[in-house]
Order: C-alpha cells, then structure tokens, then sequence
C-alpha cells in the first residue's frame, strides 16, 4: 500500500450492488469493448450498436477515444505508457458504467495484446472484447479524419500501424472484418453476440 491510499477505506459493501440496479433496469450491465486501427470502422459500429438498443428501450452508453482525450485524458498522448494509461483509466470508467447496468460500448484502438489484458482482468466478468478488423490499407483509403494522409507527411507521430505498434489479437471474443462486411451486417453479428448477454431473466 503506498503512503497516499493508506488512509482510504472503500465503502463498497454498504452500497448498493449491481443486481438493484439490472433490475431497475431489466438488463444485465456488460462491457463491449471494441478495437482496431483508427479508420477500421469501430466509432461507425458503436453508434449503430447503440442506435439498436436505444430503440430497444436499452440504457447505452458510448465511450469513445476522441471524446475522451478531450476530456478527462486530455493530458494522455500516443507514447505506449499514455495509451497504458489511457486503457487504464477508460476501463475503470466502462466499469463503473457497467455496475450501473449500463450497456457499455467502448471504442479504443488498444493496440497490444498486453493492453487488452489490462482491460480484461480490470473489468473482469460481463465484458465481449471484439477486434475491428481492417488492414491499414483499407484505412489509408478511407482516410475520413485525413489522419493517414497526414502521417503519411509526417505530421503525426507515434501513428498506429506505422511507426507505433498495432499488434493482432491473440484472444479476440469476436472478430468482425470490415472490409468483408458491411456495417448493417457486422452490426448484426454485435447484436447477436451482446442480446443473449444482457437479457433480464
Ligand atoms: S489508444 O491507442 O490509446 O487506444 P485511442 O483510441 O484512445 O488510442 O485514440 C485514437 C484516436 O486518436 C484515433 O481515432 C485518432 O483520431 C486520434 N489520433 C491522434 N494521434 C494518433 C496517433 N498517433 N495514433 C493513433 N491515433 C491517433
């Protein structure tokens, strides 16, 4: 225990558990955790995915890497420790989400099997971790931020896929290949993964 958090006791057992809260909401809380270079199509999935169990009645939730490094890891760049830590703090806040029974869509490149790790054992139970899949061609092609294009100059360090490391998965839940596939298709595969997962019985 290190001097700063010797003095903290958590309160978790006189708070109300998930359960309360899956009831309240007829569903049960999970974690899709989705990842994959930038371009491969995961922002474009989570919102279709939300869309789907918005009108389902479903409480959703979307954490996306854009917003959140405008916001609470505005101080977080592309170096292997800042995405560490980026992983890091976006896996406790899908966590917290997901206590709630909140269907918890989080899209992140999360570039190494060592980072999904993190996020899987932070997370624990109740999480579908799923690879995006698009070869970084692909990508350069689509190019909708202008992101390739722009490392591709050299104005983007660090870029994933070419000087900063996108590693494939060694465990995915789910594989979904979007240049296969089109987005009404690998939505429907999402959705026939996650509905069995967050039924309230
Ligand atoms: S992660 O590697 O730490 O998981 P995250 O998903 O949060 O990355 O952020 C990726 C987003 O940041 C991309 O979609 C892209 O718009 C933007 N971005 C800016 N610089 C980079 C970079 N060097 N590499 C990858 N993405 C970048």
């Amino acid at each position: 225990m290190t001097e700063s958090n010797a003095n903290i006791h958590t309160e978790f057992h006189r708070l109300l558990g998930t359960e309360a809260k899956e009831t309240l909401l007829q569903q049960r809380g999970l974690v899709i955790w989705m990842y994959g270079i930038s371009g491969s199509g995961k922002s474009t999935l989570a919102v279709s995915l939300e869309r789907h169990f918005h009108e389902q009645g479903r409480l959703t939730q979307v954490l996306d890497g854009d917003n959140i490094r405008h916001g609470i890891n505005r101080d977080l760049g592309f170096s292997l420790e800042d995405r560490q830590e980026n992983i890091r703090r976006i896996a406790e806040i899908a966590k917290l989400s997901r206590n709630l029974g909140v269907i918890t869509i989080a899209s992140f490149i999360t570039p190494t099997n060592a980072l999904r790790a993190i996020a899987r054992d932070m997370i624990g139970e109740n999480l579908i971790q799923v690879y995006i899949k698009a070869s970084y061609e692909a990508c350069e092609e689509r190019d909708v931020k202008g992101l390739y294009a722009k490392a591709k100059r050299g104005e983007v360090k660090q870029f994933t896929g070419k000087d900063s490391l996108f590693e494939e998965p060694d465990n995915a839940d789910l594989i979904l290949d979007t240049e296969l596939l089109s987005i009404e298709e690998a939505t429907q595969q999402l959705i026939d993964a996650v509905s069995p997962r967050i039924a309230y019985s």
